[in-house]
């Protein structure tokens, strides 16, 4: 570890939608000391940062700014949202292309300053992105996380929560593999108040008789295209979620989170990345949780795996 970090200090790239809805996630819990913001556009990065800076008064000290990459040398976290955003009816693997050339730029940028900190990958298509970010940055691979499908699981655990009249944080599942189409909702392992949801719909008084809980899942696969239809992007959730992987890693807390990271023989799958259980700390990732899938689960995880990998090797690197 490069004694040179600042431990609290984190740089978002990209102040977007999502870029600066994540700075203000971050400022209003309370994550981080210092963050900065950069962007090919300066003035928006500028305009944003003066934004966010004049909400000091509510929140904890803070020193919020636009910088550009030299400011990245003394940050343990860098998070990523720069790139070409999905449009109506786009899926994210159709950004591949656009957002590959501007990430080899950035991840260049990048290394130039900080060879020792965190990347945190958000652009789309955030699993594909995070391995080409592990492939060119030379970074090992526990420092090379992408939000994956974290903000999936909070979909899916918010949608069980409504349907099943019971907060969002006494309900537990994961949803695994791309954080798009070949997404994976594991119900064998999904729970209400350590019951497994098999087990909790017969005695759940609401009595839906567990009907409503396949289209649960589609409609968390779809929410992104739903609200893109609607209003153009999606990026509350996406930075809460942001924010709650960056308050594990600086606060070293080990929480469990569906971050997307390289397979190394995970169920039998290497060399690409994308989401599992991961514990998640100061060290970013600590490690990756193998949890007993059922075997429809562990197929379509496969499935997955190779549609990325597929995917990634169409790319010219
Ligand atoms: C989302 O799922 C578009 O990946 C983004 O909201």
């Amino acid at each position: 570890m490069n004694k040179n970090l600042n431990p609290n200090k984190i740089a978002v790239i990209g102040a977007g939608g999502v870029g600066a809805t994540t700075a203000y996630a971050l400022m209003v819990q309370g994550i981080g000391s210092e963050i900065v913001l950069i962007d090919v556009n300066k003035d928006k990065a500028e305009g944003e940062a003066m934004d966010l800076r004049h909400g000091a008064s509510f929140v904890n000290p803070v020193d919020i700014y636009a910088g550009d990459y030299s400011d990245l040398a003394d940050a343990k976290l860098i998070i990523i949202t720069a790139g070409a955003a999905q449009k109506p009816g786009e899926t994210r693997l159709d950004l591949i292309k656009k957002n590959t050339g501007i990430f080899k730029n950035i991840v260049s940028s990048i290394t130039e300053y900080n060879k020792d900190g965190i990347l945190l990958v958000v652009t789309n298509p955030v699993d594909i992105l995070t391995y080409l970010t592990y492939r060119l940055s030379n970074f090992p691979a526990n420092r090379v996380i992408g939000s994956g499908t974290v903000l999936d699981s909070s979909r899916f655990r918010s949608l069980l929560s409504k349907n099943c009249g019971v907060a969002a944080s006494n309900v537990h599942g994961y949803i695994i593999g791309e954080h798009g189409d070949s997404e994976v909702p594991v119900w064998s392992l999904t729970n209400i108040a350590g019951t497994p949801i098999s087990q909790y719909c017969p005695i759940c008084s609401k009595a839906c008789g567990g009907d409503d809980l396949e289209q649960i899942s589609s409609q968390v696969k779809n929410a992104a295209y739903e609200i893109i239809e609607k209003k153009g992007a999606t990026f509350y959730a996406v930075a809460l979620a942001v924010a709650r992987i960056a308050r594990s890693i600086l606060r070293d807390e080990n929480a469990v989170l569906t971050v997307s990271s390289l397979m190394e023989s995970y169920y039998g799958i290497e060399d690409i990345s994308l989401s599992l259980p991961t514990i998640i700390n100061s060290n970013g990732i600590d490690r990756v949780l193998e949890l007993p899938l059922s075997k429809k689960e562990e197929k379509a995880f496969k499935e997955s795996a190779a549609h990325l990998k597929e995917n990634f090797e169409q790319l010219e690197v």
